[in-house]
C-alpha cells in the first residue's frame, strides 16, 4: 500500500491543513489518520483492492458533508464518498490519496408515511435498519442482499444494487422516488417530497442512481416501501441439469430465483459444515421462494426449508475463505444463460456460477490464475459474445471502464463524460472510477 510519503513537503503541508479545516468542520475525533483506524476503510470488502487515504472524515450532517466537499475541492483533493464498503468493484475505497467520505454517521429515518408507502432516510442508514424501521409500519423495502448488515442506502443507490427480490420489487432504481445530493462545488439538490408523478423538468435524482459516487454524494432519499408479504415462505432447492430449467418455477407468487452450480454448493457445505441438503449431486441447483408451494415434477430432487437461504447467501463468504477470487457480475439474455454457463465453467481456474437466475444475473467468481486481466478478457469475452452486459448488479467501479468500449457507443462515451465534466468539472468525485476512460 503507498504511503503519504509519495507527496511532496508543499503537499505534506496542504493535506495537514486540509485535515485541521476539515477537524473545525466534523470534529478531530471525525478525521481519522492513524493507519489502525482507517484500515477498515481503506481496503474494499474482498481485500482485491486497497488504497492510502489523506483521512477519513465522517460528518454528521448533510451541511458538515457540504463544507467538507467545498474544503477538498478548494484544496483540490479528490474525494472517494462511502457507505457500507461492501462494494465489489474496487469503488468505495482511496487508491492514491483520496480523502474517505465516510456516511454511516447520515443516519436519519423519518416516521414511514403509510398514506403513500414511502419514507425518507438517510444515506447511512443500512439495508437491514430500514427493512425493521418500515416493517414496524406494516411495509417492506423492495431490495434485499446479503450484505444488508452493513450496506447503506446511499451505496445500494449508488451502485443500483439488485439482490434477491429484483423479481418481485425491481432493482434499487425501482425504489428511488427522490433525492438529496451534494455536489461537486458543495452545493445541495433536493427532490424528497414523494410525488408518485413528476415530469417537471429533468429527473435529476435518477442521474444519480448507479453513479457509484462520481458525480455527487448522495445525502438521503425518498422511497418507495413494498407491501410486507406475511403468511407462509416456501423456500425449496431442486436440483437441475441446467440453470433456465428454473424459470419454469417463475409466476406471481414468486419472490426469489435463484441458482448456484454444484462447485458453489459444495464449497458452501463445506464452509458450514453441512451435508449437501439434496439427495443427490447434480450441475445446478435452484432456489425458489414463492408464497405457496410450486409444482414440482415428482421425480425432482427437492427439499423444502425455510434455512436454505443460508447455502445461497454464504456463498461470497465461502469463496473468500479460499482466497481472492476473481468477481465478476455480468448479466445476460436469458434465452442464452446456459449456453454462456456452460462456456464459462470450461475457463482454467476454479469457476463458481452463481446468481439471480430471472434477471439473468451471473456471478462469476474465479480462483486459482492470478492475472485479472486475462480471466477479465475470457469471461467478459464472453458476455460481449453472448450479447449481455459486463455489469449487472455492483457497478462498474476501477476494474471495468475499459469493457464499456464493448457495450456503449463513441456517442454515448461522450455524452458520459460531458455529464462528468459538467457536475464534477474538477474531476474530484471518485476519479479512480470512470465509466468512459479517454479515447
Ligand atoms: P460502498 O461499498 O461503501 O460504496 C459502493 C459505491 O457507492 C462506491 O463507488 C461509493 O463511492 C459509492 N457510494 C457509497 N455511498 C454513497 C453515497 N452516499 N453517495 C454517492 N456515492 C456513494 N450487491 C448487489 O447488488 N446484489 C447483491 O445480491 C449483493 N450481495 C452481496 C453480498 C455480500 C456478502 C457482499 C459483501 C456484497 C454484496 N453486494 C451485492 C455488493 C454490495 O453490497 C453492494 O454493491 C452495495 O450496494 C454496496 O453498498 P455500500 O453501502 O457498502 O457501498
Ligand atoms: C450475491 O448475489 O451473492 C452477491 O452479488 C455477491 C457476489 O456476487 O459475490
Ligand atoms: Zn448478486
Amino acid at each position: 500500500m503507498t504511503s503519504e510519503s509519495e507527496l511532496n513537503t508543499i503537499e505534506r503541508d496542504l493535506a495537514e491543513r486540509l485535515r485541521n479545516q476539515l477537524a473545525e468542520v466534523v470534529g478531530s475525533t471525525q478525521v481519522l489518520t492513524e493507519q489502525d483506524m482507517v484500515a477498515g476503510y481503506v481496503t474494499d470488502w474482498t481485500g482485491a483492492w486497497s488504497g492510502w487515504t489523506r483521512a477519513v472524515v465522517r460528518p454528521g450532517t448533510v451541511v458538515e458533508v457540504q463544507q467538507v466537499v467545498s474544503l477538498c475541492r478548494d484544496a483540490g483533493v479528490p474525494i472517494v464518498t462511502q457507505g457500507g464498503n461492501t462494494g465489489l468493484v474496487g469503488g468505495s475505497v482511496p487508491h492514491r490519496g483520496e480523502v474517505v467520505l465516510s456516511l454511516r454517521r447520515l443516519t436519519r429515518l423519518d416516521p414511514v408515511d403509510t398514506i403513500s408507502g414511502q419514507v425518507t432516510a438517510g444515506a447511512g442508514v443500512t439495508i437491514a435498519a430500514l427493512r425493521d424501521h418500515v416493517r414496524r409500519s406494516g411495509f417492506d423495502y423492495g431490495v434485499d442482499l446479503a450484505s444488508r448488515d452493513s450496506a447503506t442506502i446511499g451505496g445500494t443507490i449508488a451502485t443500483n444494487a439488485g439482490g434477491i427480490r429484483v423479481i418481485a420489487n425491481g432493482d434499487t432504481r425501482r425504489q428511488v422516488l427522490g433525492l438529496e445530493v451534494v455536489l461537486a462545488d458543495g452545493t445541495v439538490i433536493s427532490r424528497l417530497a414523494g410525488i408518485e408523478k413528476d415530469s417537471a423538468g429533468f429527473d435529476l435524482s435518477q442521474l444519480f442512481v448507479g453513479s457509484e459516487g462520481t458525480l455527487g454524494v448522495i445525502t438521503s432519499a425518498r422511497l418507495r416501501l413494498a407491501p410486507l408479504i406475511g403468511g407462509e415462505r416456501h423456500v425449496v432447492l431442486l436440483g437441475v441439469s441446467h440453470p433456465s430449467q428454473g424459470l419454469e418455477l417463475r409466476g406471481p407468487r414468486v419472490t426469489a430465483l435463484e441458482f448456484l452450480s454444484h462447485s458453489c454448493l459444495a464449497i458452501v457445505s463445506a464452509h458450514l459444515g453441512r451435508r449437501l441438503p439434496t439427495t443427490g449431486e447434480h450441475p445446478y441447483y435452484v432456489l425458489v421462494e414463492s408464497s405457496r408451494l410450486p409444482q414440482l415434477d415428482p421425480n425432482a430432487d427437492a427439499v423444502v426449508d425455510e434455512r436454505l437461504w443460508e447455502f445461497r447467501e454464504a456463498i461470497t463468504e465461502s469463496l473468500s475463505t479460499q482466497g481472492v477470487p476473481h468477481k465478476f457480475d455480468v448479466g445476460v439474455p436469458l434465452a442464452r444463460l446456459d449456453e454462456f454457463v456452460g462456456e464459462v465453467e470450461l475457463l482454467d481456474g476454479d469457476v463458481f456460477v452463481f446468481g439471480h437466475l430471472a434477471e439473468g444475473n451471473c456471478h462469476v467468481n474465479v480462483l486459482g490464475p492470478t492475472d485479472y486481466e486475462t480471466v477479465a478478457d475470457q469471461v467478459l469475452g464472453l458476455v460481449v459474445d453472448h450479447g449481455g452486459t459486463v455489469a449487472s448488479e455492483h457497478g462498474i467501479g476501477v476494474a471495468k471502464g475499459r469493457w464499456l468500449f464493448h457495450t456503449t457507443s463513441p456517442a454515448e462515451r461522450a455524452a458520459i463524460r460531458r455529464i462528468k465534466h459538467a457536475l464534477d468539472p474538477q474531476g474530484i468525485l471518485n476519479p479512480a472510477v470512470t465509466f468512459a476512460p479517454e479515447e
